[in-house]
């Protein structure tokens, strides 16, 4: 008898560890769920940076960390069952990539701590309610660019320059922002402005055509129709002849002439910094401004300008951070 109930013990204080271990080892490992938009580089590098910091940070992917990576390949549907997802199995903390992303999770979740990285405008696109104190579960680094030093550039390669053309995808709140403020900027430096819309990555060509009598410089800023959309949008600019002046770093590499643009790798480590200071409980994401970066690289594309029959003045060059096409 004795001895049964000493058995019955160790049984229950065995099955007692067990289960508790069970259960620790699932509250240890912390679930991120990751929502890209679409593979481009900016959105690849800033990726890429946030899970560094992470492991820097300790928290490493397969370790003490899941993540569980989406890609949507541009779609919307892709976008809002991916967002579900992650809210059906309760990750710990989104990371969500470029504005459509942002908005997809942020309509699916209004618990779950979001940040977010490469969104141009997170007011604009109602994901917080100012950049200061967000107010709901989303912050993050915003990737709104200096469009003033972007189009002071073409103004110091191409001084005769008179009328621009702004090309964007009018669905795209990131791109309506940066367009109006292309504008306003254009104005400010004497030139005339006309848009280009485009709704699809099929449009470019004939929408670039069709205003290359009427304009003597493209702009592109981070509209991810437009950065799809680049190699075509080349072929248009240098057969006419016109400088395209982009807002990343990466459109320049797939077809523009030059940029001052963000390091969206930079963008993506301050992010993760961010989501470390969540993981903690140091912070919640209601509390934490929206970051940004001001620290700019210069990037001209050589190949491009000489299609184009142009030759960068060589200060220029000395100043570029990176030089495509040497
Ligand atoms: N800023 C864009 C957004 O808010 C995303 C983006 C970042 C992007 N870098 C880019 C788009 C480069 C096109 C090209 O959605």
């Amino acid at each position: 008898m004795k001895s049964l109930s000493k058995m019955l013990v160790i049984v229950v204080v065995l099955s007692v560890l067990l289960v508790s271990q069970a259960v620790f080892a699932q509250e240890d490992v912390i679930n991120i769920g990751v929502l890209q938009l679409v593979e481009h580089a900016s959105l690849d590098d800033a990726y890429r940076g946030f899970v560094d910091v992470l492991k820097d940070a300790g928290y490493e992917d397969g370790k003490n960390i899941k993540i569980d990576y989406q890609n949507a390949q541009a779609d919307q549907s892709n976008l809002v069952t991916m967002s579900e997802r992650f809210v059906k199995d309760k990750v710990d903390l989104i990371l969500a990539i470029a504005t459509p992303a942002a908005q997809a999770v942020a309509a699916a979740t209004t618990d779950i701590p979001i940040l977010i990285t490469a969104v141009t405008d997170p007011v604009m696109a109602r994901l917080a309610e100012s950049m200061e104190k967000p107010g709901t579960n989303v912050s993050g680094t915003t990737d709104a660019g200096p469009i003033d030093k972007q189009l002071g550039l073409l103004k110091e390669l191409f001084p005769e320059v008179k009328t621009l053309g702004i090309l964007f995808n009018s669905s795209e709140v990131n791109s309506e922002v940066q367009a109006k403020q292309a504008e306003e900027i254009a104005l400010e430096l004497g030139w005339e402005v006309r848009f280009g819309t485009i709704t699809s990555v099929n449009d470019i060509e004939q929408v670039a055509n069709s205003m290359a009598g009427k304009v003597d410089a493209f702009y592109a800023p981070t509209d991810n129709t437009i950065a799809s959309a680049m190699p075509n949008l080349a072929k248009v600019a240098e057969e006419k002849k016109i400088p395209v002046i982009c807002g990343a770093p990466e459109m320049i590499s797939a077809g523009g002439l030059a940029t001052i643009g963000l390091d969206y790798y930079k963008l993506g480590r301050q992010t993760g910094e961010m989501a470390v200071r969540v993981l903690k409980g140091e912070a919640v994401p209601e509390e934490m401004p929206i970051e940004s970066l001001t620290d700019t690289d210069l990037i001209v594309n050589l190949d491009f300008a000489k299609a184009i029959g142009y030759t960068f003045p060589q200060e220029i060059l000395d100043k570029a951070t990176k030089i495509i096409g040497e």
